[in-house]
């Protein structure tokens, strides 16, 4: 970091703005900034959404934003630093569950989980990056899954592409944004209590193939299942995530619940298990002038 940055202190009051705040974690995450007295910018699809989950506050502003909308990305964040002067902390937080075996999701089905949960932190980045820039300070927060670390079960092509193709674009921008103050973290939870996995987040491919009709059934009725069992508490996340962003050294990765730490714990010996399988042909591969 050069000498013209600034980290924000623990103590400070920021400007958040978080992506999804009308219903879910991020309902949790605008109350969790405010009650640390930060203020937030809450954006949803409608605005609706937001009055109704957070009420009216000082130091809140609902504004409308669907992710996918790179115009409305940037009048957002206009929006923000016109209320509220800066832009401090920005979580791209809004996700949706494209879920079926990749042979029945439609194109379609499998482009919009990418648009949502891939190019809408894309959108927001780009939107709030040349005013964290100015300021020489700032911290983009993307809620990935630990789907973006590991693909484990049946139904996540759309959602685990999305998902690590998220990380590898906040893993990419780190760098790149680093000398200017600005901070990325990567947060990967596991099963949270949401509504993602309600009818209303989660949309399920059409079974159309006789091979798949049995595993179709059951997992959807997997899926279902968990509706409303999840073991994590999203507002012990949304704590978590605004102590943080509140440290001087913010860690670029946090698994987020015991299920997340676990799972990277096996990717993390499942990798090295892989490096090692074939070392002397994998390291085998130079020219042999090299
Ligand atoms: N809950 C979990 O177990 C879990 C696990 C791993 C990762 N995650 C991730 O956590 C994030 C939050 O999800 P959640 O669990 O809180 O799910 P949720 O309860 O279903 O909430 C999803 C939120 O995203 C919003 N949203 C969806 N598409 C949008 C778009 N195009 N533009 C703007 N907002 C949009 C929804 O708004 P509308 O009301 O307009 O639909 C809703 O507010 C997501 O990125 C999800 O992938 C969740």
């Amino acid at each position: 970091m050069s000498e013209h940055t600034q980290t924000l202190q623990p103590t400070d009051k920021s400007v958040w703005l978080v992506t999804g705040a009308g219903r879910g974690l991020g309902v949790d995450i605008a109350k969790a900034a405010l009650a640390a007295g930060h203020a937030v910018v809450a954006t949803a699809r409608s605005t609706d959404s937001i009055d109704q989950a957070l009420g009216s506050h000082d130091a809140l502003l609902a504004v409308p934003l669907d992710v996918t909308d790179p115009a409305a990305a940037e009048a957002a964040v206009r929006a923000a630093v016109e209320r509220f002067g800066r832009l401090d902390v920005v979580v791209n937080n809004a996700g949706s569950f494209q879920a079926g075996f990749f042979e029945e999701m439609s194109p379609e089905a499998f482009r919009s989980q990418i648009e949502s949960t891939l190019f809408g932190p894309v959108n927001v980045t780009r939107a709030a990056l040349p005013q964290m820039r100015t300021q020489r300070s700032g911290l983009v927060i993307t809620i990935s899954s630990t789907a973006g670390i590991a693909s484990t079960g049946d139904f996540l092509t759309a959602y685990a592409a999305s998902k690590f193709g998220v990380e590898g674009f906040m893993e990419g921008l780190a760098t790149e944004v680093a000398p200017f103050g600005i901070d990325t973290m990567l947060v990967e939870p596991g099963f949270f209590r949401t509504e993602l996995l309600s009818p209303q987040s989660t949309q399920y491919a059409a079974p159309s193939i006789e091979d798949y009709a049995d595993r179709t059934t059951a997992t959807i009725q997997a899926w279902q299942g968990m509706d409303g069992q999840q073991g994590g508490d999203p507002a012990k996340l949304a704590a978590a995530l605004v102590h943080l962003a509140g440290l001087q050294e913010r860690p670029s990765r946090f698994a987020a619940g015991a299920d997340a730490v676990e799972l990277f714990e096996t990717k993390a010996q499942a990798l090295i298990d892989q490096a090692n399988a074939h070392r002397e042909l994998s390291t085998s591969l130079a020219h042999d002038n090299a």
